[in-house]
């Protein structure tokens, strides 16, 4: 039996993945088996080290292996590697993800951050407020607010039933137990008795947090390959990209407590049209811009705190 013959069958479960990565790289012994390793050498120089990291330390099975094989090729084709490893991290944290559900990303950390220095700011530590997040993907905002305060009442809504499948998800793996999942299209679902239209009973809100989509359908043509394996329902907006800010800013009044923040990442260069909006909806709203590490205009916050 030849070296890679031994390594791949199921009864040798000694093996690691780094250590066929390292013999692979160290090209000992290629054998005819190994043919398709070769292979996979040539690629794997191209793959950054961040995709091995998910492999190191386990126990390698033909099964296995035929799965990684799978991956690289996929990887090839330019697949996230979040949707591959069905996993990601926002804040540091982990968070459960598949293909049809937004990965969240970088940027919005700063969403998160704003949202927590501006309550720490207003609010008194021990208040329980009540907090939605509209658009919640996998959940993370929600989620990584609801850690840091069991104090504040989290409801996350979506439109995609996918998405709240997954947020569901990631709530029971971060015990999240004050976050609620639900869904609604915007505020639509949040209406209490919708008999009653004349008289609609809603729930009111502290905060509402969103990173709604805002890519406009011109720019989405011009998106890379990669961004577009991301679902087009939770990146584009009609309008030009500012669909949602109407929308939202318009109907967001009979949501919100008297005392309250509303607030929103927007797109590159969208700031000023926004603000236009937040200035005709809520002209008792102070607002304020925020940058993102690499300077641009990423969030824009609505308060009124008096
Ligand atoms: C850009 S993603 C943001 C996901 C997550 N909050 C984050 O920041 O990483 C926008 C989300 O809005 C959701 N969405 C799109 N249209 C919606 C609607 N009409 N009502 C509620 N959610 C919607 C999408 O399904 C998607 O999950």
């Amino acid at each position: 039996m030849t070296f890679m013959n031994k390594k791949f069958s199921e009864k040798s479960k000694r093996y690691s993945y780094n250590d066929c990565w390292n013999y692979a790289f160290q090209r000992k012994k290629i054998s005819v088996e190994a043919k398709r390793q070769k292979e996979i050498i040539s690629i794997c120089q191209t793959i950054p080290a961040e995709f091995w990291l998910n492999f190191s330390n386990k126990i390698l099975t033909s099964t296995n292996y035929r799965q990684i094989c799978q991956k690289i090729q996929q990887y090839q084709k330019n697949t996230s590697l979040a949707y591959l490893n069905k996993e990601t991290y926002f804040y540091n944290l982990p968070f459960k993800i598949e293909k049809g559900v937004f990965i969240p990303q970088k940027d919005t950390e700063i969403l998160l951050e704003k949202t927590v220095e501006l309550i720490n700011q207003y609010w008194k530590k021990s208040k329980r407020i009540k907090i939605l997040d509209i658009g919640t993907g996998c959940g993370n905002l929600a989620i990584c607010l609801a850690k840091i305060s069991p104090q504040w009442q989290i409801t996350a809504i979506d439109i995609s039933k996918k998405a709240l499948k997954v947020a569901q998800k990631n709530v029971q793996l971060h015990q999240a137990k004050n976050v609620k999942i639900k869904k609604s299209n915007l505020f639509h679902e949040l209406v209490k008795n919708k008999k009653t239209v004349n008289q609609q009973q809603t729930e009111r809100y502290n905060i509402i947090i969103t990173n709604p989509p805002y890519i406009s359908e011109r720019e989405y043509k011009k998106l890379h390959f990669s961004t577009k394996q991301q679902p087009k329902k939770a990146l584009v907006a009609k309008n030009d990209g500012y669909w949602f800010y109407e929308k939202i800013i318009q109907q967001v009044q009979q949501h919100l407590t008297k005392k309250f923040l509303l607030i929103m990442e927007v797109g590159h260069q969208q700031k000023e049209k926004v603000l236009k909006i937040l200035i005709r909806k809520l002209p008792q709203a102070k607002v304020k811009v925020f940058l993102d590490l690499a300077g641009k205009e990423r969030v824009i916050a609505a308060y009124k705190v008096w």
